[in-house]
């Protein structure tokens, strides 16, 4: 008896990390503040979820969201042409980017030229942080957004 019930429990037992995503949030939030000296990250509706810098973009919804669409927000011409090509961006992209930002944009562009404005390289740890800016305004609320603004 004490056997059959050990068993089921067993199989009660929730399976604890469903790997959704490569990174780890927890420390992806840690991890932001390298980057919070030059991004916010403020919601829609005006709610600072993190507090940070003017220098870049405001990161909510960063994580399908097209590039270089940050509201009130000057881009480089480098960002520019990527918004033009419709380049959104996901969690595997933005670590790539972070780790080296005028490669990225080059090799995205085909354009050996390209340069930004964003002068930071993250070693590591770019997932962890791309895994955390996915939970700051979901990709689905983004492209339910989008789906509203269509007539
Ligand atoms: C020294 C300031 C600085 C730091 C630190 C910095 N960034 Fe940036 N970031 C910028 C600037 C400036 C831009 C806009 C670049 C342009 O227009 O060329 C930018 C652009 C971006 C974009 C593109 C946004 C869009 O709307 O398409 C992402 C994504 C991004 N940064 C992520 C990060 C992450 C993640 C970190 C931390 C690991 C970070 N940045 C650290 C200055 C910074």
């Amino acid at each position: 008896m004490r056997r059959t019930l050990l068993a089921i429990l067993c199989l009660l037992q929730p399976a604890t990390t469903s790997a959704q995503t490569t990174g780890d949030p927890d420390a992806g939030e840690r991890g932001f503040t390298r980057c919070r000296a030059c991004h916010s990250v403020t919601a829609a509706d005006g709610t600072v979820i993190v507090r940070g810098g003017a220098t870049g973009p405001n990161l909510f919804g960063i994580i399908g969201r097209p590039a270089g669409t940050g509201e009130g927000y000057r881009y480089s011409q480098a960002f520019r042409d990527l918004a033009a090509s419709g380049f959104v961006w996901s969690e595997a992209d933005l670590a790539s980017f972070v780790a080296d930002p005028p490669t990225f944009l080059q090799q995205r562009l085909g354009d050996p030229a390209a340069t930004t404005g964003m002068g930071f390289r993250l070693r590591s740890g770019g997932e962890d942080i791309a895994a955390w800016l996915a939970l700051q305004g979901t990709s689905r609320s983004v492209s339910q957004r989008t789906k509203d603004q269509t007539p």
